[in-house]
């Protein structure tokens, strides 16, 4: 018999969580304003709401934390990262931040000007935020397979090239500052990007004059599916496929919350000193000085731990044969997602569950709010509210897909968790015909609102 997969970890401390009664649970997500962000967690039983910061660090993490060095300038722990850094991805400069948005922050305000264009696979929220706030334009070039929740490919967060070329075209070199490809592809389902698909990116950036940017928060997971999809990369390590797959970008943002297997934390790698002399200025400027950027000693040194850890193979075939068993589940009770299941998360195509609810009553938010009340789940929404307003004509902006992700923290919850979860979704999809309707926005912020957005139901649940 083949052994079945288990964790290459045993437990050495756990944290309380607690269930809770539909009643309860619909008294505080009326007081939440129907925004499962407003909820504390002590409301929460199962917190699927990101995989970012939520993973449980190893004991030579928290072991290297007692060496931090606090420093304000010149930490060990800087150096001790920026080794790391160099070792894994390739890059001489380095620049610690203290979460993803904050790299882009940074190096965005040394890149982009008011009306530029940043093509790429759809940027994540806070990237496209922090391009659309400098009066820049994100265009996204992801292949249109990704749009097909029922489609079985393996590299569904690939860069449709031709789109690409067609945009590196058609604009003035000098309109584009980079090509930002982001792996895996959060967005549209945890999706990765072959290394086929990389190396053509960068040909074609290359061939424009323009840099190569990587969104790398889950750039380990998605070097996993190269190793396990494409097949001339099965006998490489997932190190040895990390320094490829880097050997093609000029330049990464990291948000080292969910690869880096930390807290919190992040950074800029670059291989321009004259842009890293640029990028310092704002480093110091929005993050603190170089040689600590927003984080602190002992959060360098547990993410050079975490990043070493964290490119091993069997942690990384753990934690995405865990988030395969969810969606093996979810396929015996017969509830769509986007296939194959992604590396972070199950995102339940929520179109094709609450199929009587109107976009403009948001449809996966709906869903999202069901999961809550049925089982005290916390997901979150990919659908209309995340993708906000057209900020130019400032209508809703409706996407093609309505999706609830349902992000798996890194070694935190079991499989009882995962079956817990299935349950909770098969009775909702048991009784799916009698949700006919969602909710309307009673407050929103101009950018960004999916964090904040306050809603009421369209028609009061009984
Ligand atoms: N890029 C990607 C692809 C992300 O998924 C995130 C964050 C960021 C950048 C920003 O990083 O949160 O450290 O500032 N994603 C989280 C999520 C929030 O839940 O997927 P951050």
């Amino acid at each position: 018999m083949k052994l079945p997969y288990a964790e290459p970890y045993r437990m050495k401390m756990v944290e309380a969580i607690h269930t809770s009664t539909r009643n309860e649970r619909e008294k505080w997500i009326a007081e939440a304003n129907y925004n499962l962000f407003n909820l504390p967690s002590s409301r929460v039983y199962i917190d699927l709401l990101t995989d970012s910061g939520t993973g449980a660090m190893s004991d030579r993490q928290w072991a290297a934390m007692m060496t931090g060095d606090e420093s304000y300038a010149g930490a060990l722990s800087f150096y001790r990262l920026k080794e790391q850094v160099e070792k894994i991805f390739g890059f001489e400069y380095f620049l610690p931040t203290h979460q993803g948005r904050a790299a882009e922050n940074v190096l965005f305000s040394a890149l982009v000007k008011p009306g530029d264009i940043i093509p790429g696979n759809s940027h994540f929220d806070t990237t496209k935020g922090h391009i659309e706030y400098r009066r820049a334009t994100a265009v996204d070039c992801t292949v249109k397979e990704a749009n097909d929740t029922r489609l079985e490919l393996p590299f569904k967060g690939n860069v449709d090239c031709n789109a690409l070329e067609e945009v590196l075209r058609s604009h003035p070199r000098d309109k584009i500052p980079f090509v930002c490809l982001t792996i895996t592809n959060n967005t549209s389902g945890g999706q990765p990007v072959s290394m086929a698909n990389m190396r053509e990116v960068s040909a074609l950036s290359k061939k424009y004059g323009v840099p190569l940017l990587i969104d790398s928060a889950r750039f380990a997971e998605n070097a996993y599916f190269i190793k396990t999809r494409e097949r001339e990369y099965s006998d490489k390590t997932i190190k040895e496929i990390v320094a490829e797959m880097y050997s093609h970008a000029d330049m990464m943002t990291m948000s080292a919350k969910k690869d880096g297997v930390v807290n919190i934390g992040g950074f800029v790698a670059l291989r321009d000193r004259e842009l890293f002399r640029k990028v310092s200025v704002f480093s110091i400027m929005f993050e603190g000085f170089i040689t600590y950027g927003g984080m602190s000693g002992r959060d360098m040194d547990a993410l050079a731990v975490g990043l070493d850890e964290n490119t091993e193979f069997e942690q990384l075939h753990a934690r995405i044969s865990q988030v395969g068993y969810l969606g093996k589940k979810l396929d015996e009770y017969g509830i769509p997602y986007q296939r194959p299941s992604g590396g972070h998360a199950i995102f339940v195509d929520a179109k094709q569950v609450l199929t009587s609810v109107p976009k403009e009553q948001f449809i996966a938010q709906t869903l999202g709010i069901e999961l809550y009340l049925e089982g005290g789940i916390r997901a979150v929404e990919i659908g209309a509210i995340l993708a906000d307003r057209d900020p130019a004509t400032r209508e809703n902006r409706y996407p093609q897909l309505e999706l609830l992700r349902l992000a798996v923290p890194r070694r935190s919850y079991t499989d009882n968790h995962m079956n817990y979860i299935a349950a909770a979704l098969k009775n909702i999809y048991d009784r799916r015909n009698a949700i006919t309707t969602g909710y309307r926005i009673t407050y929103e912020a101009p950018i960004m609102r999916h964090f904040t957005v306050e809603l009421a139901p369209v028609t009061p649940k009984i």
